[in-house]
């Protein structure tokens, strides 16, 4: 991989405003404001593609976003690399926390990145990291150096759920044949501290109405009579947890694989600060369910969180009144082996059971899905952390992380295939909040690792 290296040392400042013109376009899937941006976005990865040499590239339109496809196969004895990732992006609110426009890409030194970090919506999360792959590919093509298949699918719904990439890899599973597929959309521990994902939480998400009185009513004339949706709603989602931070929903916990002391010893190896930890959040304490760390709880444990609530009056001054409705946006973070479809079944049911008889109560499912764990036995992850070690001169620490990746189960259940979490995105890299920023460093390490990957990957399987 000699020449793939010198290529990438020969274009950093281009690959750079390359990432930059990337950035640019405001790919927000969520919105259906920036429908026509998320489209320029699959354009602009298409003409990239067919730049960079690969073959077949096409657009696959959905009923939702478009997913962009390419690959370069060059000899069907050889295996094959999916590389996944998304061009979508989270939403960039609140506009007004961010220090310089989202879609304004800048490079600024911070006490975490003194080589410079690219602040923008969408640097860490996933455009950076997706496109460090579309540039290790092209300096393996130039270099010549490619040592085995590849296909990019690349994705503008991550954010939203993956809802309809789901119906294109069950419509065209003998298109994505491969025998491993690669992902950086995670992080690691730190730049000094290289680390491989083998975990990702699944999901389920619900929305909330409570609905009190048929009209807003004078808190005065009604007050103390009549049941306020509020103040019920905040009381139904405080009894979810009870005094050691515990679920308090029925059999919620049935499914949850509990890790064996050895698994948890192991765990707690890796490097992990409580004192750093709260410091960069400016917390006092963390929180959480009792008898486990924080990595734990962050990890390998199950978590029910309101993302957002509103009703009532929240303009200027003071406005008398009990509102008829109040809403919530809830979240849980499941681990192995509880199901989504199963949780919000649990929620729903445990939620209608509380509410007392002066309220109705809606509860809606959003998106889900499903927790995946990753072998550290295997060919893949042994080319990983090859490849990492390589790279940063120490060998990676497995980590389970919480966050989810949802097509990662549906990878592994309708294709049959494992992922490798390869990510190189920090904690506080700040995605999906205001002044999210990557790397240069781990932008350019990205590019220069993963032919490494493919490198120890070829040559392993080689003797399998
Ligand atoms: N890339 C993230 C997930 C992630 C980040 C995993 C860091 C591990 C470490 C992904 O884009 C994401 O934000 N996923 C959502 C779920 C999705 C269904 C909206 C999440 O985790 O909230
Ligand atoms: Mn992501
Ligand atoms: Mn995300």
């Amino acid at each position: 991989m000699e020449q793939t290296q010198s290529y990438i040392q020969s274009k950093k400042e281009e690959f750079l405003n390359q990432l930059i013109d990337l950035l640019k376009i405001p790919s927000v899937s969520a919105d259906p404001a920036y429908a026509n941006d998320v489209k320029k976005t699959a354009q602009f990865l298409k003409n990239e593609f067919n730049r960079i040499g690969l073959d077949n590239v096409e657009i696959f339109s959905t009923a939702g976003h478009p997913i962009v496809y390419a690959e370069k196969i060059i000899d069907n004895n050889l295996p094959t690399v999916l590389v996944y990732g998304h061009y979508d992006v989270q939403p960039a609110d609140p506009i007004d926390l961010w220090d310089s426009p989202p879609f304004e890409p800048v490079v600024k030194k911070t006490e975490i990145h003194p080589q410079g970090a690219i602040f923008a919506r969408g640097a860490c999360d996933d455009k950076g990291q997706m496109f460090m792959h579309v540039k290790a590919v092209e300096a393996m093509l130039q270099a010549n150096e490619l040592p085995c298949n590849v296909k990019f699918m690349i994705e503008g719904e991550e954010e939203v759920g993956s809802e309809n990439l789901e119906t294109f890899i069950k419509a065209n599973i003998n298109k994505l044949k491969a025998d491993v597929i690669l992902v950086s959309d995670t992080g690691m521990i730190a730049n000094d501290v290289p680390s491989i994902t083998t975990g990702l939480r699944g999901l389920s998400y619900v929305e909330v109405e409570v609905t009190g009185p048929n009209r807003d009513l004078h808190s005065g004339l009604y007050g103390g009579a009549v049941a306020n949706p509020i103040n019920i709603l905040t009381k139904m989602i405080a009894s979810l947890h009870n005094e050691h931070n515990h679920i308090t929903i029925p059999n919620f916990y049935d499914k949850v694989v509990e890790l064996s002391d050895e698994e948890r010893a192991e765990m707690a190896k890796a490097p992990f600060n409580e004192n750093d930890y709260c410091k960069a959040l400016n917390i006092d304490e963390t929180y959480g369910e009792d008898g486990y760390s924080t990595i734990e709880r962050a990890t390998i444990r199950p978590t029910l969180d309101v993302n957002g609530i509103w009703g009532g009056y929240t303009g200027e001054g003071a406005k008398t009144v009990i509102a008829s409705k109040a809403y919530a946006k809830i979240s849980m973070r499941l681990v192995p082996n509880q199901n989504s479809d199963e949780i919000t079944k649990l929620f729903k049911t445990h939620f209608e059971a509380i509410a007392p008889k002066s309220v109705k109560v809606k509860v809606t499912p959003h998106h889900g899905g499903e927790p995946s764990v990753t072998e550290i036995t295997s060919t893949e992850y042994k080319a990983a952390s090859l490849a990492l070690e390589e790279s940063f001169g120490k060998k990676p620490i497995p980590v389970r992380s919480g966050g989810s990746i949802p097509i990662v189960a549906m990878f592994e259940s309708v294709l049959g295939l494992k992922t490798i979490l390869m990510g190189f995105g920090l904690d506080s890299d700040a995605i999906h909040s205001p002044n999210e920023h990557y790397g240069l460093f781990n932008y350019y390490k990205g590019i220069e690792t993963i032919p490494l990957f493919y490198k120890h990957y070829a040559k392993l399987k080689s003797y399998t």
